[in-house]
């Protein structure tokens, strides 16, 4: 077996369909790329048999900083009507698939907020054992992508939550700058993506059900 054959190994099985996972897709966007992103995980995971709810952070800044920038009032208009994730999508969801710009290569500070409301989860063990991925996005391709992935985690991993990262698990990472934390992506001055990264993303969101899956059958 070559060295791709082997590291793409796994796929034939990661592609096994799974019902019954619940994904919640939980996005922070301010001008509608995460927004996007999050919509196609909802349809990867759906193609690989999960139910699935998108649901966004909370907005917390103040009104006047919105509608200062008109991509942003504009974004938030356009999706007011998607529900606002709470505490019992967190408990519902076997699986979590975030998606968040980076913020100074970091989580955006509505995302922490929404975190820092976890503690009574965490306490009596409801975040144990969620399987969670996350993507995210930045003006520039070294602009912090990966440091917010991992930022993400490092929370995740007190959540006693369980990563599946994408890894080098597809050929697609090859195609859409091969960041194996999660998916990540460039947006230009325009807020327009660089990368077609709808294949990665599905792939990622795939991956997170089948792993969610196997999870809860071992949990079972
Ligand atoms: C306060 C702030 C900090 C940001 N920091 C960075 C950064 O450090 N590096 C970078 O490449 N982009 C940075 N950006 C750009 C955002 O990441 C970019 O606008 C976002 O990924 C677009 O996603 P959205 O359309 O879902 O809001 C920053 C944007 C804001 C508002």
């Amino acid at each position: 077996m070559g060295f791709f054959s082997k590291l793409f190994g796994t796929q034939q099985k990661e592609e096994t369909t799974m019902e019954n996972v619940k994904v919640a897709v939980i996005y922070y966007s301010s001008t509608g790329t995460n927004y996007k992103m999050a919509q196609w995980a909802e349809e990867g995971a759906k193609e690989a048999g999960a139910e699935v709810k998108v649901l966004k952070v909370p907005e917390t800044a103040p009104q006047g900083a919105i509608e200062s920038n008109p991509a942003w009032k504009a974004h938030v208009e356009a999706t007011k009507d998607v529900p606002e994730v709470t505490l019992a999508d967190l408990e519902w969801a076997d699986a979590i698939i975030f998606s968040i710009p980076t913020r100074f290569g970091n989580v955006p500070g509505q995302v922490k907020q929404f975190i820092d409301t976890t503690g009574g989860l965490w306490f009596n063990g409801k975040l144990a054992n969620k399987v969670v991925s996350a993507m995210t996005s930045a003006q520039n391709p070294h602009g912090g992508q990966e440091q917010t992935i991992l930022s993400l985690y490092t929370t995740m991993h007190h959540w006693g939550a369980i990563v599946a990262s994408p890894g080098y698990t597809d050929p697609v990472l090859f195609t859409t700058g091969g960041n194996p934390y999660g998916t990540s992506v460039t947006v230009d001055q325009e807020g327009n993506m660089v990368e077609n990264v709808e294949p990665a993303v599905k792939h990622q969101a795939k991956r997170t059900v089948t792993v969610a899956g196997w999870v809860k059958q071992g949990n079972q």
